[in-house]
């Protein structure tokens, strides 16, 4: 008979939006019309996520330093415990994403949910617009239906239950979280005050009055002002930036490509 599950809650942080675009193409492929909980901006995080019994979740999150960003990391970690089927997913910017698909499996399991399906899927890098560029792109989104099908399919059978896909990678202890991804943002003269950064900013570090003006401590380098502000204003107007990222362009130009792990 396999799961009864009649509802799916998907609960996402995605400043720069390729997180949201593998999480819709997961839940096409589950043929689920998931409640949508995109947590990235402020106030969403407030009103919190209420969780239904046995209900399907997909918990998905960007790759920051190989890690979980601690912002998504914290939301997940104060949602309801309990015994639920869990999709936990994972996008990063076609460099690696090293342990941050173990740490949200772990924290899964730690709250007592069933991890039904795992992935890591590319996004295009916050940061760069080479790096993974345009992706996910229809490839990827196949994929992720194809994902969302197989975790379907693989609930509706009864061998599957109680037991939870392998990860073929990341290690405990996880590596250590860079102390702070520490460049400071600029704003050229090109900023038309539309506050766009201002409403993208998912921890408000920006000025309303001026949104020249960023709160370097509040600033979690998510680079959504960078990728979504319409005149191009935002950069990091730092040579250390400038070299880190050529060698990272540089060495990551091959296409990586989604990995889904299932019981
Ligand atoms: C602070 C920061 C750190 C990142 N670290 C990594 C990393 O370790 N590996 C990687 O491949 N991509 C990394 N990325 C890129 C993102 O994981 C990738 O672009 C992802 O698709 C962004 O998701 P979003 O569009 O939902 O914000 C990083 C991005 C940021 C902003």
């Amino acid at each position: 008979m396999g799961r009864q599950v009649i509802q799916c809650t998907s609960v996402y942080f995605s400043p720069t939006g390729t997180t949201r675009r593998v999480v819709k193409g997961i839940s096409q492929g589950l043929s689920m019309r998931p409640r949508d909980f995109d947590v990235t901006l402020p106030p969403a995080r407030d009103r919190g996520v209420n969780l239904e019994r046995d209900e399907l979740l997909i918990l998905a999150s960007p790759v920051y330093g190989g890690r979980l960003p601690p912002l998504s990391r914290d939301f997940f970690n104060r949602l309801a415990p309990g015994k639920r089927p869990v999709v936990a997913v994972v996008v990063y910017g076609n460099r690696d994403y090293e342990d941050a698909l173990l740490e949200l499996y772990d924290l899964c399991v730690a709250k007592g949910y069933e991890v039904v399906g795992a992935a890591a899927f590319i996004g295009e890098h916050s940061y760069s617009h080479v790096m993974g560029k345009n992706r996910p792109d229809p490839a990827d989104e196949e994929r992720a239906r194809r994902f969302g099908l197989s975790v379907r399919q693989t609930m509706l059978t009864d061998n599957s239950l109680g037991e939870q896909p392998l990860l073929a990678k990341g290690r405990r202890p996880y590596r250590a979280y860079p102390d702070k991804f520490a460049f400071a943002l600029s704003t050229s003269k090109r900023c038309a005050n539309c506050l766009s950064c201002v409403r993208h900013c998912p921890v408000g570090a920006f000025d309303k009055g001026d949104p020249r003006r960023v709160n370097q401590k509040k600033c979690i380098m998510c680079a959504a002002c960078l990728k979504l502000c319409p005149e191009g204003a935002k950069f990091i107007d730092d040579p250390d930036f400038r070299d880190d990222m050529a060698s990272l362009v540089a060495s990551n130009l091959d296409r990586k490509e989604p990995v889904v792990f299932l019981p």
